[in-house]
């Protein structure tokens, strides 16, 4: 088993572009050679944002991979308002977040929806972080392990075996987001083992290699435990990710 541990920080719609480059600096002096060794560390501000980023960290050969948070499946047209994986793919962007939360519920994507941004990331020779996850009248109900079943269904359907074994999903149960409830270990652990298993009946041998992070609420007091769990493979980290102190943290809990 070789997967490498991804600590993401997902910046949501926070810091203009000079406040961006602010925060890659000050966690480039947070963070140690020995904490890249153990966890791969990518960042995911604005797309406004995203530019000088990756300036800032080819420059200063830093050690981040730069992100995105969202894209457009297409790879151009009349799209007014949107962004497309190819233009991403030309700011060296490696991870591009797909179907969080915050886009299903306020933005209405559907599983057809990320499951086209989906592929079109991994079209680009990107990879998608595919994110699932309940709600707590679902959680409350019973029905969070087939809720998220379903999504990751709809959500990697006609995507092969190889590139499923690439590809990460991240599992955040909607009332631990932005809320400070964190689902405990052993949940977030047994939804990361059920995530495992269904996407290797998706494809059979994809499940050893997904890589599965935990979102919601990870900060530098919970995520040692979280990410000591075997099928918790990294973390997806809003809030505490604008602090590069705390975000510095999480990853060398990693
Ligand atoms: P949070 O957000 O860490 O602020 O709960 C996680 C996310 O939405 O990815």
């Amino acid at each position: 088993m070789s997967r490498r541990m991804l600590v993401s920080g997902n910046w949501k719609m926070n810091l203009n572009h000079l406040e961006a480059i602010q925060l890659v600096q000050k966690l480039s002096y947070e963070l140690v050679d020995h904490d890249y060794e153990a966890v791969e560390v990518s960042v995911h501000p604005p797309f406004t944002d995203i530019r000088s980023v990756q300036t800032v960290v080819e420059a200063d050969r830093m050690e981040f991979v730069v992100g995105a948070q969202n894209c457009h499946w297409k790879d151009s047209g009349a799209y007014t308002g949107e962004v497309s994986p190819p233009m991403l793919a030309k700011l060296n962007v490696r991870y591009v977040i797909v179907g969080h939360s915050e886009r299903r519920q306020i933005f209405g994507e559907t599983d057809e929806t990320v499951n086209l941004k989906a592929r079109a990331v991994i079209k680009h020779a990107m990879t998608p972080i595919v994110c699932v996850g309940e709600t707590l009248e679902q959680r409350e109900a019973g029905e969070a392990e087939a809720t998220v079943e379903a999504q990751l269904r709809g959500s990697l359907r006609g995507i092969s075996v190889e590139d499923l074994s690439a590809l990460v999903v991240a599992y955040e149960p909607i009332w631990a987001i932005g809320t400070g409830r964190t689902a405990t270990p052993d949940d977030a652990q047994a939804m990361c083992a059920h995530v495992r298993a269904v996407v290797d009946s998706i494809r059979p041998g994809a499940g050893a290699d997904v890589r599965i992070q935990y979102g919601g609420s990870v900060k530098p007091v919970n995520a040692a435990e979280l990410l000591s769990r075997p099928d918790i493979d990294g973390a997806l980290v809003g809030g505490a990710s604008l602090e590069a102190d705390k975000f510095a943290r999480i990853v060398s809990a990693g």
